[in-house]
Order: structure tokens, then sequence, then C-alpha cells
């Protein structure tokens, strides 16, 4: 039997980072030990020490750094990156930790091939703090989501999530690390379905498996 990882292409994709990249790590791991068919064309940060690219470097892929700074206002600087990005032709662009706010012009042009993680259960916790938030409102239940980017700022369709329960003595800090490690399993599952053409987004409906995903698929 052929087996459907070998005669499908490797999915090309460009990775978006501000900082550590402890996600990006994952992928990079999967990649190279081929239990995930995609092909990281590039690394690129927003942030010049961003730690993320000496993991990239260190894995032998391009990275690239479009300082925010350098350009007068949000269009320009997305504009640039947007250029920047298309010069590697990726089918996906993964968000890991790429702290920016991004323009509807941008977003758009990556419609349906853009995604990102953010640390809570959306649509609880959009924006930032969202551990520290949780553990204020007395949350028992906290988690990540891997959600479709559209121009509403963490509100694109969820595709994916895990739970993580919140403990009596959690920290943001604490919580944050637990929340990481559900991270780490999450976001290259979810990727993986894209690569293996078994999740896509027709319009704003996500499809998974030939059917409509009407709620998001919770992983352990
Ligand atoms: C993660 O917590 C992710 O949910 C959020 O940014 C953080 C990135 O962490 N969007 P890392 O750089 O991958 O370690």
């Amino acid at each position: 039997m052929p087996n459907p990882n070998h005669s499908r292409e490797k999915l090309n994709v460009v990775v978006l980072i501000s900082g550590s990249g402890s996600n990006l790590q994952v992928l990079i791991d999967q990649m190279r030990d081929h239990s995930l068919p995609i092909r990281i064309s590039a690394v690129i940060s927003n942030k010049a020490d961003a730690y993320g690219l000496k993991r990239a470097e260190a894995a032998g892929i391009s990275t690239a750094v479009v300082n925010n700074k350098a350009y007068p206002d949000r269009e320009s600087y997305d504009a640039a990156l947007q250029r920047k990005i298309d010069a590697y032709q990726p089918q996906l662009v993964v968000l890991a930790g790429f702290m920016r706010i991004l323009t509807p012009d941008f977003v758009n042009h990556f419609q349906g091939r853009m995604l990102n993680i953010h640390p809570s259960l959306l649509p609880n916790y959009r924006g930032l703090n969202t551990h520290q938030r949780a553990i204020d409102d007395k949350a028992k239940i906290h988690g990540v989501s891997v959600h479709f980017v559209t121009p509403e700022l963490d509100g694109g369709p969820v595709i994916a999530q895990s739970q993580v329960a919140i403990k009596e003595n959690d920290t943001a800090e604490s919580l944050a690390s637990r929340v990481q490690a559900k991270e780490h399993r999450l976001y290259p599952l979810v990727i993986g379905w894209i690569a293996l053409g078994r999740l896509t987004l027709n319009n704003s409906e996500l499809i998974f498996d030939n059917k409509t995903l009407t709620k998001p698929i919770i992983i352990d």
C-alpha cells in the first residue's frame, strides 16, 4: 500500500514569531522527524532579538526580520510584511506568538490560510493577559484555542481547543506552563490536518473530513 504521506507534497509554511518560539520548536522537531508533513520555508519576526530566530537558524531554516519600528504606520508595516511572506509562496501562514494586531487588508490577503494559537478558550479572554484574567475571574477551566485568522482580533472560526483545569493556588505563570504543554500538542495536530487536506475554511465555514464543523474539536 502506498503511504499517502509520501505521495503528497509537503505543505509550505511560513511561521511568524515575536518571542521565544517554543511552539515553533515543536513544529521544527515534528517536521524533522517527518511526523508532520510540512516544510517551514521561513521564520519571520518583527523583533531582531526573538529567541525563535535562533531556533530556526539552528535548524537551517531561512529567517527574516521585518522591524515594525522602521515603518511609520500599521498599513505600511503590514504591506512590507506581506511582501516578505509572499516571496516564500506559503500555503499556510502560522502565527506562533506573533504579537501584532493585523490590518484587515493583510488578514484578507491570507484569508483561509493563516492560523493563530491563542491561550484561552475562545471566545473567552480575547487579547492579552489571559491567564491572570481567568484566575481573577475564579474560572475553573481555562485552555488554548487554534483558529483561522479573520479581521476581528482573536475572533476567527475556532478549529480545536484543549482544556486546562485551574488549581486553587495557580499563578499566571504556573497556569501558563500547563497551557503551553497543551499548545505544543494542539498546534501541530491542527497544522497536520491542514497539511493532509482534512481541514479547510470555505468562506466562514470550517470543513473537517468533508463535514461542516459546528463546534470546536476538543483535544485532551
Ligand atoms: C503562546 O502562549 C501562544 O498561545 C501565544 O503566544 C505564546 C507564544 O509562545 N499566541 P512561544 O513563543 O511559542 O513560546
